[in-house]
């Protein structure tokens, strides 16, 4: 899963100064909430914001510190340790190791959302079109746990399902994030409206966003159902209106993905399965199309784009027992921006 942007994946350095924000554990840099992994710097006196060392304000990441969980004042547990990262595993009810699908994990939103799930002791499996690289993912079994498909490729989605059957073992799943989508714009990056749109674009940017989703769950279906798992699909703001960028088959296909939703939950509820959507805004990936920034920022109450953290958060929350009688909803994430 190449990824050639700098990744969502780094925290603060937990070397850092006092955190008046954390109970004075002296863990975390002023502004950072551990809770979202979000981070609002202290404005200086010139009216400009404060970063700590090691923060991009242009990524909104922190370069890593090196893993130290000595450092960080937390004993390693030898016997807790896992193929992720030093964190107990998450276990269901019965004892079984939580396991989700993470569909375009690669970079952006899904990345942040393996990240967050890798945290919490989730094992991942990943899905999306290049080979896992080590460099820029650093969950451990990552590369066992990737499986290389293109969504957009009907003859290919029914062999990854047969791959993951295979990886999970007749197992439990407990949650499938339907995140990879695609944006295509025309030969000179413009939007492609209704009239532009290449009929092999419709076919394609529907496959992944609309079908892909409904494929994988229904594929899944024994396996999700045995893992009581939620699925979230991930639409769009740009669903509901037209979008200066975004393209007509994009927004009609997150439109279409949002109606499933809906017949998803209603047919899924029988079965212990829970089927919701996230609509994110303006959320700061490579997805985003240059100048929507000064575009949207007049627009958005909260005055600022998302971060791909901030919906990994809401994710983990429709995938956990503190969402367990949500179903059929879609949540919208947009700093204000429907408003
Ligand atoms: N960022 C936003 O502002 C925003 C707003 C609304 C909705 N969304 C939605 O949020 C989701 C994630 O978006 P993002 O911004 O994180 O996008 P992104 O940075 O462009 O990442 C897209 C991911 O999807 C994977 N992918 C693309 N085509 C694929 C295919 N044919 N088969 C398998 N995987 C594929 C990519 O991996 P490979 O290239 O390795 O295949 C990559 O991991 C999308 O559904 C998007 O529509 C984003």
């Amino acid at each position: 899963m190449s990824n050639d942007r700098p990744s969502d994946q780094d925290r603060p350095n937990l070397e850092q100064g006092a955190a008046p924000n954390t109970g004075g554990q002296g863990k975390y840099p002023p502004g950072y909430d551990p809770v979202t992994h979000t981070y609002t710097p202290p404005i200086g006196p010139d009216g400009r914001p404060i970063y700590p060392p090691g923060y991009d304000p242009a990524t909104h990441t922190f370069k890593r510190p090196e893993p130290s969980s000595a450092a960080a004042g937390c004993p390693v547990d030898h016997e807790h340790r896992h193929e992720y990262q030093h964190v107990p595993p998450a276990l269901d009810a019965d004892g079984d190791r939580r396991t989700m699908i993470v569909t375009g994990a690669s970079r952006g939103i899904g990345h942040s959302i393996v990240r967050k799930f890798a945290d919490e002791g989730w094992r991942i499996i990943t899905i999306s079109r290049h080979a896992f690289a080590r460099n820029s993912c650093p969950w451990e079994a990552g590369p066992e746990d990737h499986v290389q498909c293109d969504l957009g490729d009907r003859e290919q989605v029914p062999l990854a399902i047969i791959d993951i059957k295979r990886r999970i073992g007749q197992g439990k799943l407990h949650a499938l994030v339907n995140n990879a989508g695609i944006s295509p714009k025309g030969p000179a990056g413009e939007r492609l409206n209704s009239l532009t749109t290449p009929m092999y674009t419709w076919m394609q940017v529907f496959h992944v966003n609309l079908l892909a989703p409904i494929l994988l769950a229904k594929g899944l279906f024994d396996e999700l159902k045995a893992g009581h798992g939620s699925v979230v699909n991930i639409t769009s703001v740009v669903g509901t209106r037209v979008h200066p960028f975004a393209g007509a088959a994009y927004a009609t296909s997150k439109a279409a993905l949002t109606a499933l939703t809906r017949e998803m939950a209603n047919d899924f509820a029988p079965h212990g399965i829970r089927v919701n959507a996230i609509a994110p805004g303006e959320i700061i990936t490579d997805i985003l199309s240059p100048g929507t920034e000064e575009k949207f920022l007049p627009l958005i109450p909260m005055k600022r784009l998302g971060r791909p953290e901030e919906v990994a958060e809401l994710v983990h929350f429709l995938c956990s027992e503190a969402s367990s009688y949500i179903t059929g909803e879609q949540i919208n994430i947009n700093g204000g921006q429907l408003l």
